[in-house]
């Protein structure tokens, strides 16, 4: 590699400043250059904001205006002799000033003669690794910033562990404040003798070092005669020669997710969308996913006429020769090495929300164009990710960061995340708030779900119905402690039996001696038992039965799973509503009393939370109506929804 020694920076970046308006022709002037996305990590005071901006001020990327108040800034503040503070540019945010951390990411856009670069700035406060896997989950590389001063930080670890977790190719390992330790290059030689051997251990292969000062501008962009003894590149140097990911994904087999189907007329059906992996041209043979159709592409078709190539980068519609079934989320991908198609897999999820993960709970699932439910296995284990110590774990919470499997309620086309990061990479939403709460790396699918399949049976759920004169039900009764839920649906069950119906009941305090022993009351263990339960009470109404169930189920989440569970019409959510106060006062097996000593945690209207059924189809109030009241119209309901009389 060439050094840029006698390089003048001017030579190097555009010598104009850029106002506002001249941004299109200059976007224009520099749509052919590749472009590296890149992330900045390091601590609060490791001068991210400060190389960042230098980085800018240099490349002459920074508007005219905003420049302005950038100078008056920097007299107001008093920039240790420098002219300019470079850290006011990147933290623009006034509350992040006051705060004193970066808190969201913040992109921007500088360009040199040879590439243009996109920086995502990461804050280094502990709490947000979210922003973090966010700014790097595109990024071609991190470069992780050490002060000179303090060398290898718990946040070093913590970004450096992250930055290869999310998969990012390049790192580059830069030691700063240089300046402040006398360009020693002893200093600098333990700090890199350190991280090579943390780098080591968490499986790190190669990183570039190099020593820098952000602030006096050292092997920035040009080479420094402050540090003889270091022999390779400066930074910018080096961003403009490393390898970006798009040039890296061009060599691997074609893919291109299914955004839309374009159809304007019946004379014309494209599939666009944004091509992933590989190249492809008129004429290639193409299989589409989850069908595994073939065909062949006849037009690569995009704004500015059509191409006689396309590559990975590249956003296209695609029209192929045969009239075949493609919709969106599905996926065009070489005829002889197209991705795989499963439904359960090995996965490292990010936790990303206030409220933990849930396992068993099913959440909104986003791979690449593809949408599916999803539930998520008890971890295997989490991550410390100071010290990358493996733990047991039952959940994740804020920030938390384990290994645990993933099942989608349909196969899902996918390739490992190592592989390919939109196929592979994907978040999880809350299904009730619409919350983003996770992001997430597929591994790999497990060998089961590709050889456990439905076994069909001769005598099915209709005829274990017919058989019994009757039409399945679940009666699902939700409430608090103390309701009167299992009182109700006791004398339910008996109306039902002297009708000569076939029914069961599951009721709260007996399957917990059973079947959920192992389950306590936390959010989690509750989300299990009531999940447990809706797939017992599936396979009753699946043997033609009445089922009847009294479970405090206190989460809306868990009772729509089980709704979603079982055909139309037979799931009837019948919401016991007695207010707290009196469920207390009734304190039929004294639970509340202790839980008010704090004898007994977790208690449901107490310290842990009851979510008000929203569409029940009924609603008993037991201040208003007794028990066999209750019942009777129960009965009737259930009876009365028949589509055929007996
Ligand atoms: S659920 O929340 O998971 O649906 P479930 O209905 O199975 O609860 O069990 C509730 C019964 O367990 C209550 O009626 C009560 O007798 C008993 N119980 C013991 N501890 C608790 C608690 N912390 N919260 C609620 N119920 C409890």
């Amino acid at each position: 590699m060439v050094h840029s020694e006698n390089i003048d920076a001017d030579t190097i970046y555009e010598t104009d400043a850029l106002i506002a308006e001249d941004i299109d022709t200059y976007l224009e002037a520099h749509q052919h250059k590749t472009m590296l996305r890149f992330i900045t990590c390091g601590s609060v005071d490791d001068g991210k904001s400060t190389l960042i901006g230098r980085l800018l001020y240099d490349s002459k990327m920074i508007f005219e205006d905003q420049l302005a108040t950038l100078e008056a800034d920097s007299k107001k503040v008093g920039t240790q002799g420098q002219e300019i503070d470079f850290a006011l540019l990147v933290d623009g945010l006034a509350a992040e000033r006051e705060q004193g951390i970066t808190i969201d990411v913040a992109y921007r856009f500088f360009a040199t003669e040879k590439r243009k670069f996109i920086v995502a700035d990461t804050p280094g406060h502990e709490q947000y690794t979210r922003n973090m896997v966010t700014g790097a989950s595109t990024a071609d590389l991190a470069v992780i910033l050490i002060d000179a001063r303090q060398g290898i930080l718990t946040q070093t670890r913590r970004h450096s562990y992250l930055a290869h977790l999310i998969g990012i190719k390049h790192l580059v390992v830069a030691v700063n404040k240089m300046d402040l330790v006398g360009y020693d290059q002893a200093v600098y030689d333990d700090i890199i003798a350190d991280y090579t051997a943390f780098a080591k251990e968490i499986g790190i292969e190669a990183f570039t070092p190099m020593p820098i000062s952000g602030l006096a501008g050292d092997n920035i962009t040009s080479k420094s005669d402050n540090t003889p003894w270091y022999k390779g590149p400066a930074l910018v140097e080096h961003l403009e020669n490393v390898e970006v990911m798009v040039t890296a994904n061009q060599a691997r087999p074609l893919r291109m997710a299914v955004q839309w189907v374009n159809r304007p007329n019946l004379d014309f059906r494209g599939f666009s969308g944004q091509i992933s992996g590989g190249t492809v041209k008129p004429g290639d043979p193409v299989r589409i996913l989850p069908s595994g159709k073939t065909s062949t592409v006849k037009r690569i078709v995009t704004f500015d006429g059509d191409l006689d190539e396309a590559v990975a980068g590249q956003s296209v519609t695609l029209t192929l020769a045969d009239e075949i079934d493609c919709s969106r989320g599905d996926v065009v991908a070489a005829v002889d090495a197209p991705p795989q198609v499963a439904d359960q897999f090995e996965t490292t999820i990010v936790w990303m929300d206030e409220s933990e993960l849930l396992p068993g709970r099913s959440y909104w699932m986003k791979i690449g164009t593809q949408f599916v439910s999803a539930t998520v296995q008890p971890p295997k284990y989490q991550v410390n990710v100071n010290n990358m110590e493996q733990l047991a774990a039952k959940t994740l919470d804020l920030n938390g960061i384990g290994v645990a499997e993933i099942a989608t309620d349909r196969p899902i086309i996918f390739e490992p995340y190592a592989d390919n990061r939109d196929l592979g990479g994907f978040i999880l939403i809350d299904k009730i708030s619409n919350a983003t709460v996770a992001a997430g790396m597929l591994h790999f699918c497990l060998r089961r779900s590709q050889n456990v399949h439905w076994q069909d049976v001769d005598i099915d759920r209709a005829a274990h119905a017919l058989q019994k004169r009757q039409e399945p039900r679940v009666v699902w009764f939700t409430g608090l402690s103390g309701s009167g839920k299992s009182t109700i649906a006791n004398m339910v069950e008996k109306r039902l039996y002297a009708l000569g119906k076939h029914s069961f009941l599951l009721d709260g305090d007996n399957v917990r001696h059973g079947l959920n022993k192992d389950l306590g009351f936390t959010d989690v263990d509750r989300v299990e038992n009531i999940r447990r339960i809706g797939e017992v009470a599936k396979l009753m109404a699946d043997a033609g039965l009445i089922v009847l169930t009294a479970f405090i189920s206190p989460f809306r989440a868990e009772r729509q799973l089980v709704r979603s569970m079982l055909p139309n019409d037979e799931f009837i959510e019948i919401f016991v509503d007695t207010p707290l106060s009196v469920a207390e006062e009734r304190d039929v097996k004294g639970l509340y009393k202790k839980a008010r000593a704090g004898e007994l945690k977790n208690f449901t209207g107490i310290d842990s939370d009851y979510e008000i059924p929203e569409n029940a189809e009924m609603r008993i109030d037991t201040t208003k109506m007794s028990p066999e009241e209750a019942a009777e119209i129960i009965v009737d309901k259930i009876v009365g929804s028949w589509s055929y009389t007996i």
